[in-house]
């Protein structure tokens, strides 16, 4: 392809000369080969394989395979000029009943995998947990059950252990709230508990294990570069009606402030406490606990899309709905809206308001119903188009003063995008589920010009 588009673009001027280029991808999305090697089973094998819970009954015991082809994957990232990759530890595969001894050929999948990054020049940078928790310790009480804070730990010294003296980055969890309030609340995800109440306690957990993770990491490797991963959205009021302010004011509260306070030493945010105590959404949790916060050395944040919020009721929710999106404007193939100076704005305000010592945008990227040319080429424009325009409004927010120094595309690959299935595909490199083959997309080709330099 000749395209004018796919040429090296100036954005990347906008960028500092270090700046950290990589793309990302977790576990259970990618990896397939559930029973090998000692693996034991993860929440994410149950709900999957649980009739009506992922769209087409798609589960992730194949997936992209990639446990067995890491290596060609690895080469793939090298031609695409990737100078970091993001991946997740599957916690089943080092402790496959959720706690107790290292099952080491687990463990030796990931030091290949890190030692063949290192070899073609990429910075690994390793979550710890993308949602797959081992399902022993689900039905021991999962994240609704504090002993995970200690399990969670363990298993977080292990892998550092092993692996400390080679990753750049570590992340402790990945999107606390989205895993506490979907698979602990609405139920949409593993292990597709619900209730409010649930979902908070989940959360707390969550955040209290972050902070002991942090520790056994800096015990076990001197020098670690932390963070934890938070899922932001720039939140717009979907009118200027007053209890619509305030559901955005309350919506801005339950999905950043509650995790960024403690995570910042802050604590949880006072006001939304009491509300929630009113409403009775929450159980007996020591609130307090989270305040003696772990310093981090950087904020993964994940970014996709703005949420408009209104008011709603309050019976099974918090008060808030996301409102219909009729109109508003451009929006992706699974009905997510598109806003890159979204982007900009939320980086601003988490700037202001936590003051981070350093910001990594671990999660950015849209999918598309996208086809695959009879000349074998993938043309997503439209994706393309929204990296395109993502970046610039990070290189927006750099311009503000925001200490942006990483960015990692989602994903990828096209893999196993959750409830959905694989008919969702956010990948710079197209995967053909029959024959395992990757094609780069053209947005792939154009981010690799980007990072490169090369046409
Ligand atoms: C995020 C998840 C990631 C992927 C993207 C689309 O919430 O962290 O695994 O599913 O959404």
């Amino acid at each position: 392809m000749s395209s004018p588009s796919l040429a090296a673009h100036p954005l990347a001027d906008r960028f500092p000369a270090d700046f950290t280029w990589g793309a990302a991808t977790a576990a259970y999305q990618i990896e397939g080969s559930v029973d090998v090697d000692g693996r034991g089973p993860s929440v994410w094998d149950t709900f999957s394989h649980t009739p009506g819970k992922v769209v087409g009954g798609d589960t992730g015991d194949v997936a992209c395979d990639h446990y067995r082809r890491w290596e060609s994957d690895l080469d793939l990232m090298a031609d695409l000029g990737l100078g970091a990759y993001r991946f997740s530890v599957a916690w089943p595969r080092i402790q496959p009943s959720g706690s107790g001894p290292a099952n080491q050929a687990g463990l030796d999948f990931y030091d290949r995998l890190v030692d063949g990054l290192l070899a073609r020049g990429i910075q690994p940078w390793v979550t710890l947990y993308h949602w797959d928790l081992p399902q022993p310790l689900e039905d021991a009480g999962g994240w609704t059950d504090p002993a995970v804070i200690d399990r969670f730990s363990e298993y977080s010294a292990i892998v550092a252990d092993r692996l400390g003296d080679r990753v750049a980055g570590w992340i402790t969890l990945n999107e606390l709230r989205t895993h506490a309030f979907i698979g602990y609340g609405t139920g949409r995800h593993a292990p597709g508990r619900t209730g409010w109440a649930t979902a908070l306690r989940a959360a707390h957990h969550e955040l209290l294990a972050h902070g002991a993770a942090t520790r056994a990491i800096r015990a076990a490797v001197p020098g670690a570069r932390i963070g934890v991963c938070h899922d932001v959205a720039h939140i717009v009021p979907a009118s200027d009606a007053p209890e619509d302010v305030a559901a955005a004011a309350r919506y801005r509260q339950g999905i950043h402030d509650w995790f960024l306070g403690p995570t910042f030493g802050q604590g949880y945010p006072g006001e939304l406490a009491s509300w929630y105590e009113t409403h009775g959404f929450l159980s007996d949790l020591d609130l307090a606990a989270v305040e003696p916060a772990e310093p981090i050395d950087f904020l993964a944040l994940n970014y996709y899309r703005p949420d408009r919020i209104h008011a709603a009721p309050v019976r099974d929710t918090w008060g808030f709905g996301a409102a219909g999106l009729e109109g508003v404007g451009e929006l992706a193939g699974n009905g997510w809206e598109i806003l890159p100076e979204g982007l900009r704005a939320v980086l601003g305000w988490v700037n202001d308001t936590y003051r981070p010592p350093a910001i990594a945008i671990t999660e950015n990227g849209s999918t598309f119903p996208d086809r695959v040319a009879p000349d074998g080429s993938v043309n997503d424009e439209q994706r393309r188009s929204y990296l395109e325009r993502h970046l610039a409004a990070a290189a927006d927010a750099i311009e503000d003063g925001v200490p942006l120094t990483a960015y990692f595309a989602w994903s990828l690959l096209d893999n196993f995008e959750w409830a959905l299935g694989y008919g969702t595909r956010f990948g710079i490199v197209h995967v053909d589920y029959a024959t395992q083959v990757r094609t780069v997309k053209a947005s792939g080709r154009w981010y690799r010009g980007l990072i490169t330099g090369a046409p």
